[in-house]
C-alpha cells in the first residue's frame, strides 16, 4: 500500500530529521591497501556537518584492505566493509554497496584519490536543492578536466568511450563513463534489478536503465553535473585493461541492437574482423618464402588466423573462463575442428546462394557470415562450455 507522504520525493526531507546518515559514500576496492585510510581522512576532512556514512565494497584483496577497513571499523559506527569472496567486478561492487545503503543519497568514488572528494559537498546540495536524481562529477564538463590523471592514449580511449556511451545514455552527459557521482537512493532501489553487474560502466547503465524505465518510475531522471579536476591515481595499480575496454565496446553494440545479439558474439565477430587482416598478412609473408605455393600458403595462414582467432577469444571474449595449461591446448583443437566444419558451412552455403542468386559478393558475404554464426555458436559450448 501506497502512503501519499511516502513518495521519491519526500524522502531526502524526511530523513534529514532523523539519525541516520543523509550520504552514503560507497567505495570500490581491489588492491587498494595504499590509499584507502588516507581517503577516508579525506572524506572526513571534506564532509564536515553532513551525516554520512561509508561502504567499503572490497573483494578479497590480496594486500589486506579488508582488515584495515575493519580495523578502522572497530573505532566508528560510520564506517563498514562488505567484503565478498569469489567475486570479482567494479559495477557489481557498487552495486552491492548501493544495495546496503539506507540513506536517501549514495556516492560512488574510487579508492584511488582519482577523484577530488573536496567536490561531494556540493554534489549533494546540487542534487537536493534542485531534486535531482543523479549528479555527475565530471572530467569534461566546465572547470573539469583529465589532464593530470590520464596518459595520452587513456585520454583518447577515453573520449571514445564517452561518444560511445553517448549513443546509448539516451541524456546528454558530458562524462557518461566516469565512476564518481551521487544518485538518489529511491532512483536506484527502482533500476537495480535492471543492472548488469560486469564491467567499469555503472553510472551509464543506471542512466540507461531508468531512461528505458522512465514510464515505470514516474519520468526520465533527472541529471546535473558538476566538474573536477581529475588526479593521478595515489598507490598501486589501475584495473582497468584491454579486456575491460573490449567487453565494454561489447556491450554498448549489443545495447545498439536492442539486445538482439549478445555481447560475446559481437566480440567474436570484431575479432574475427581483425583475424581477416592477420590471414592476408599472413599469406603475403608465407608466400614469399621459397617453395610455397598459394594452396600451402593459404592453408599456413588460415592456421595462424585460426590461431589468431583463438588467442584473442580466450583472452578477451571469453576472459571469465580462460583455458590455461593443458586446456589451453585442447580447446585451440576444438576450435581448428569447429573452424573447419565453419568453413564447409561457409561454402555450402554461399555455393547454394548463388546457385540462386550468382551475385559474387552477396553469396560470399552470405557464407562468411554463416561460418561466424556457426564457429561462436559452436565454440561457445564445445570449446568454452562452463564447466
Ligand atoms: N571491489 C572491486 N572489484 N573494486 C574494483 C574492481 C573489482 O573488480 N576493479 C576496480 N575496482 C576499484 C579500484 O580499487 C578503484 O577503487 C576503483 O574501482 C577504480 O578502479 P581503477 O583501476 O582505479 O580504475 P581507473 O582509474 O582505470 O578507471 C576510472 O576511470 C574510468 C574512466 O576513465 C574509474 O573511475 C572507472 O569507473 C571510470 O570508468
Ligand atoms: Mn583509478
Amino acid at each position: 500500500m501506497d502512503h501519499p507522504a511516502n513518495t521519491v520525493q519526500d524522502a531526502p526531507q524526511k530523513q534529514a530529521a532523523s539519525a541516520g546518515p543523509i550520504l552514503s559514500i560507497v567505495i570500490p576496492t581491489l588492491d587498494e591497501a595504499g590509499n584507502i585510510l588516507g581517503l577516508i581522512d579525506k572524506l572526513d576532512a571534506a564532509l564536515v556537518g553532513i551525516p554520512f556514512e561509508i561502504i567499503v565494497v572490497d573483494d578479497d584483496s590480496r594486500d589486506g584492505t579488508a582488515e584495515l577497513v575493519k580495523q578502522a571499523a572497530l573505532a566508528r559506527a560510520d564506517l563498514r566493509c562488505i567484503h565478498r569472496f569469489g567475486r570479482r567486478g567494479l559495477s557489481s561492487a557498487c552495486i552491492e554497496g548501493m544495495a546496503a545503503s539506507a540513506a536517501p543519497y549514495v556516492a560512488v568514488i574510487d579508492a584511488d584519490h582519482q577523484h577530488d572528494e573536496t567536490v561531494l559537498p556540493r554534489m549533494l546540495e546540487k542534487a537536493r536543492s534542485e531534486g535531482l536524481d543523479i549528479v555527475v562529477a565530471s572530467r569534461f564538463a566546465e572547470a573539469g578536466s583529465a589532464e593530470g590523471g590520464l596518459s595520452s592514449i587513456r585520454q583518447k580511449g577515453s573520449k571514445l568511450a564517452n561518444a560511445i556511451a553517448g549513443l546509448v545514455a539516451g541524456t546528454r552527459l558530458s562524462d557518461p563513463m566516469s565512476g564518481f557521482f551521487v544518485v538518489r537512493r529511491a532512483l536506484f532501489d527502482k533500476v537495480a534489478r535492471e543492472l548488469s553487474p560486469d564491467g567499469f560502466k555503472i553510472l551509464l547503465d543506471i542512466v540507461v536503465s531508468a531512461n528505458s524505465a522512465a514510464e515505470r518510475i514516474g519520468g526520465k531522471p533527472r541529471i546535473g553535473e558538476v566538474g573536477f579536476e581529475f588526479r593521478e591515481r595515489n598507490a598501486g595499480e589501475s584495473k582497468m585493461s584491454l579486456t575491460v575496454a573490449v567487453h565494454f565496446l561489447g556491450l554498448v553494440l549489443s545495447k545498439l541492437t536492442g539486445g538482439l545479439l549478445p555481447s560475446s558474439f559481437l566480440m567474436f565477430a570484431m575479432i574475427g574482423f581483425t583475424g581477416v587482416f592477420v590471414h592476408l598478412i599472413a599469406l603475403g609473408l608465407i608466400h614469399a618464402l621459397p617453395d610455397f605455393n598459394f594452396t600451402n600458403s593459404q592453408l599456413l595462414a588460415t592456421i595462424v588466423a585460426m590461431t589468431w582467432n583463438f588467442v584473442l577469444n580466450n583472452r578477451l571474449t571469453y576472459a571469465a573462463q580462460r583455458l590455461k595449461g593443458l586446456s589451453f591446448w585442447l580447446g585451440l583443437f576444438t576450435f581448428y575442428v569447429v573452424c573447419s566444419f565453419g568453413t564447409l558451412a561457409n561454402i555450402s552455403v554461399a555455393s547454394w546462394i548463388y546457385d540462386w542468386q550468382p551475385q559474387l559478393y552477396l553469396a560470399g558475404f552470405a557464407g562468411a557470415l554463416m561460418s561466424v554464426v556457426f564457429n561462436y555458436a559452436v565454440t561457445r559450448v564445445v570449446t568454452w562450455r562452463k564447466r
